[in-house]
């Protein structure tokens, strides 16, 4: 009687002891787990409603984040950026581009904000080019001219999505868009996709591809309206802006190239060193809204702009293959427009760089070609890093 009595109290020991062991591995693993870290930053790519299109189109957004806690925020009609959270120096968040809360917004009349702009981004003279004799005729939307690809270009359009998904380069998001022949009047059915990838290294990257089945002209590009400062909070002419560029093509009253490519030097287009944009904005009339053309000349990937924000500390450089980029100024912004968090958009509120290539190049047989063979792939990049000082 006495040994199955100690028997069990041995076992009843055991059991317990046993339990507590388990008890203790559990609180001795959480620790590892770190579950407030991956709170804050863990790579990610999810997507959720955006809205219907007034002709019954689901429209989604997806958010892509990673590890320092950077947020891109992209839907699926316009394959826009939406918004773009960034840290100051201190680590706090703000979004750093102008636009919409809603899908309502963006489908109203907008200047662009963080569309993806095609076929042709920037303006076409007379709304017209000609291939191998034949002449198309674009849809005019800027005067006489061709404006950022028509009526409803691709900033209009509910794209599909290909991809969504964290991978080793990046919290990834692929979309695509198939533009008909004959669409705002441009040839051949355009097969298109746009790749937003958010890197661990803090850059935003977006790859452009496309495919023709006839020959066409493309020239695809991003027009994000940045404030580095947080978006709705003042004017962008306390930035500090380099420009990789020399020179910059002179345009007519509408904004179309004369052909003439002009040195930069003792001008107030010169920012080859860092200068503030409001320093000398005054002296162009309108404010800046044009081409420059990039010394790298377009090709490899290679630094083209570089703006600081001195209050924030906040720092993006713009690296691309493309042979241009178009400064805006945010010239025609005029209070008008209210954006995101209620925010009214007054003049200069946001600058643009739309990596591209130049403005009018199907008439302008001396530009970098924007030509596109069928069989030939139209493959591009422009990745904004960020950082702070
Ligand atoms: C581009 C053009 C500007 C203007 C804006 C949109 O940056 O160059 O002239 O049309 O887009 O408002």
């Amino acid at each position: 009687m006495k040994t199955r009595v100690w028997i069990m109290l041995v076992l009843a020991v055991a059991v317990i002891s046993m339990s507590g062991c388990k008890k203790k591995d559990a609180t001795v693993k959480e620790p590892e787990a770190k579950p407030e870290a991956k709170e804050i930053g863990q790579m990610s790519a999810n997507k959720e409603s955006f809205g219907i299109t007034p002709d019954g189109k689901q429209v989604d957004l997806y958010t892509l984040t990673n590890t320092s806690g950077i947020r891109a925020r992209i839907t699926s009609f316009g394959a826009i950026l939406v918004s773009l959270e960034v840290p100051d120096r201190d680590g706090n968040l703000a979004d750093i581009t102008l636009g919409f809360d809603k899908l309502d917004g963006y489908l109203g009349e907008h200047p662009y904000f963080g569309a993806i702009v095609g076929r042709y981004a920037n303006r076409i003279g007379k709304a017209a080019f000609k291939l191998d004799g034949i002449e198309y005729k674009l849809a005019a939307n800027n005067d006489v001219n061709h404006l950022h690809g028509g009526i409803k270009g691709f900033d209009k359009r509910v794209w599909r999505l290909e991809d969504l998904s964290v991978k080793g380069a990046g919290a990834v998001v692929k979309l695509s868009y198939i533009s008909e022949d004959g669409e705002e009047g441009y040839p051949g059915n355009l097969a298109c996709s746009v790749t937003y990838t958010l890197t661990e290294d803090d850059k935003l990257q977006i790859s452009y591809e496309a495919e023709t089945d006839k020959k066409t002209v493309v020239n695809l590009t991003n027009h994000s309206y940045f404030n580095l400062a947080g978006q709705g909070t003042g004017n962008i002419l306390g930035h500090e802006l380099m420009l990789n560029a020399d020179k910059y093509t002179v345009v007519d009253e509408g904004l179309i190239p004369t052909g003439e490519n002009r040195n930069v030097k003792d001008t107030p287009m010169d920012f080859t060193t860092p200068m503030t944009i409001g320093s000398r904005i005054g002296q162009v009339e309108g404010g800046y809204d044009h081409n420059y053309v990039l010394n790298s000349g377009g090709g490899t990937l290679a630094l083209a702009a570089k703006v600081s924000e001195p209050t924030s500390g906040r720092v993006m450089e713009i690296h691309t293959d493309q042979p241009g980029v178009q400064f805006y100024t945010g010239n025609f912004l005029d209070g008008s427009v209210t954006g995101k968090a209620g925010k009214v958009y007054q003049k200069n509120y946001g600058f643009c760089l739309e990596t591209q290539h130049f403005p009018d190049s199907p008439n302008k047989p001396d530009f970098p070609t924007v030509v596109l063979f069928p069989g030939q792939k139209y493959s591009t990049v422009t990745a904004y890093k960020f950082y702070t000082k």
